[in-house]
């Protein structure tokens, strides 16, 4: 179980490991408890195998609502929170809480938020543009369609959070994000000045950089792996699915950028996985969905970005501070321990190169995570 960290105590503490010098073997890194500000938790089987990771790392997640059908109301986000909790072992099932989000259509009732917002359901809503990414074709055509829904949360201090990706066939794939930032979200920021928006799991130095100039209306989430892989990865000695994702990794100097916000200690900048299991029969076919799971060892994952570029003191923030302030709610007040391992020894302890998790319709539900097959140097104690 976590190791309790007193509240006002910045962890790592310096004593144990010091920014900039590589730590060494069995040295243990102590964190503020992370939240995990964007993940896919699915539904059934799927919602089964991969919740207890998330819960195991994280007090708290903003859970996407991109099933199909779509959470759309309070009612189908209070049903599913309940299911998320149910999937869970009763232990962890106290200690874990789901932040749920209603996802945006061209026919939903602002007072929806409003009503799921009062009964304390609703965390925020997403925005997805129709057709950008898995379970979005009933997300937005028009975002002057929604002007009523985003005037009422701007009122009601509903974060908007943003799938930031034109879908225009005529934009190239690489460039989607990009042009969104100047096509919609410049004007809808300037529209609804008090709107709180997080622009998700952004991929490129652009992003980063309109992020950071912003003022506090708006921050971003970065994704363990746009941290660590470009777009090269996807095609490394092959086709490589499990590094298909959207929005789709970017060249190295965008990764670079990425690299730069997240550990630069700028408070706009936060953890949101992204993690978003397929199985893998789904990953590895003609047609194969977008989305890494990264669930299982996210932590370590984001702590290995920050550990090589010499900032592991900017970790905490990034990890368990940032994203409760944005979102004005409480910081966590019990910890993590991760412990350092020299990931080229041989007694290290690697990442699975897939994972079996029960079974869905009959078969075997089998994931890979990211990172198969890797050692990552800090390791969270259970
Ligand atoms: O890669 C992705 N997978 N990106 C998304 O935006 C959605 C996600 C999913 O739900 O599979
Ligand atoms: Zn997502």
């Amino acid at each position: 179980m976590a190791h309790p960290v007193p509240a006002q105590q910045s962890v790592p503490q310096p004593s144990e490991v010091s920014p900039g010098s590589p730590a060494s073997s069995g040295q243990r890194l102590h964190l503020r408890r992370p939240d995990d500000w964007h993940v896919h938790l699915r539904d059934g089987a799927m919602l089964k195998a991969v919740v207890g990771a998330t819960a195991r790392q994280f007090a708290r997640a903003i859970v996407m609502p991109n099933l199909s059908p779509a959470v759309t109301t309070a009612a189908s986000a209070s049903a599913y929170r309940q299911r998320i909790l149910s999937a869970l072992e009763p232990e962890a099932a106290v200690a874990f809480q789901p932040l749920m989000t209603a996802y945006l259509t061209e026919t939903l009732d602002p007072e929806e938020l409003v009503r799921g917002q009062a009964e304390g359901i609703l965390t925020a809503a997403k925005l997805y543009p129709a057709g950008a990414t898995t379970n979005s074709a009933a997300g937005v055509r028009d975002l002057a369609a929604i002007a009523p829904v985003l005037e009422t949360m701007e009122r009601i201090g509903l974060p908007l959070l943003v799938h930031g990706e034109v879908t225009d066939p005529e934009i190239d794939i690489f460039d989607r994000e990009a042009v969104f930032l100047e096509r919609h979200l410049v004007p809808l920021l300037a529209r609804y000045p008090g709107l709180k928006v997080v622009l998700e799991h952004i991929t490129t130095a652009e992003a980063a950089a309109f992020v950071a100039e912003a003022g506090p209306q708006l921050a971003a989430t970065i994704t363990p792996h746009h941290l660590h892989i470009n777009r090269n990865s996807l095609f490394a000695g092959g086709l490589r699915p499990d590094f298909y994702c959207l929005p789709i990794a970017k060249r190295e100097r965008h990764r670079l950028a990425l690299r730069r916000a997240a550990t630069s200690g700028d408070p706009s900048f936060f953890i949101g996985t992204d993690s978003a299991p397929h199985r893998r029969e789904a990953k590895e076919a003609s047609c194969g969905c977008a989305g890494i799971y990264n669930a299982p060892f996210a932590i370590e994952s984001y702590a290995a970005v920050f550990e090589q570029d010499g900032a592991l003191d900017k970790l905490e923030g990034f990890a368990s501070e940032h994203g409760p302030r944005f979102y004005g709610l409480p910081l966590n007040s019990d910890g993590i321990i991760l412990e350092r391992q020299d990931p080229a020894s041989e007694q290290a302890e690697a990442v699975p190169l897939t994972l079996e998790l029960g079974s869905e319709a009959g078969s075997p539900l089998t994931l890979v995570p990211f990172h198969a097959g890797e050692a990552l140097p800090w390791r969270l104690l259970a």
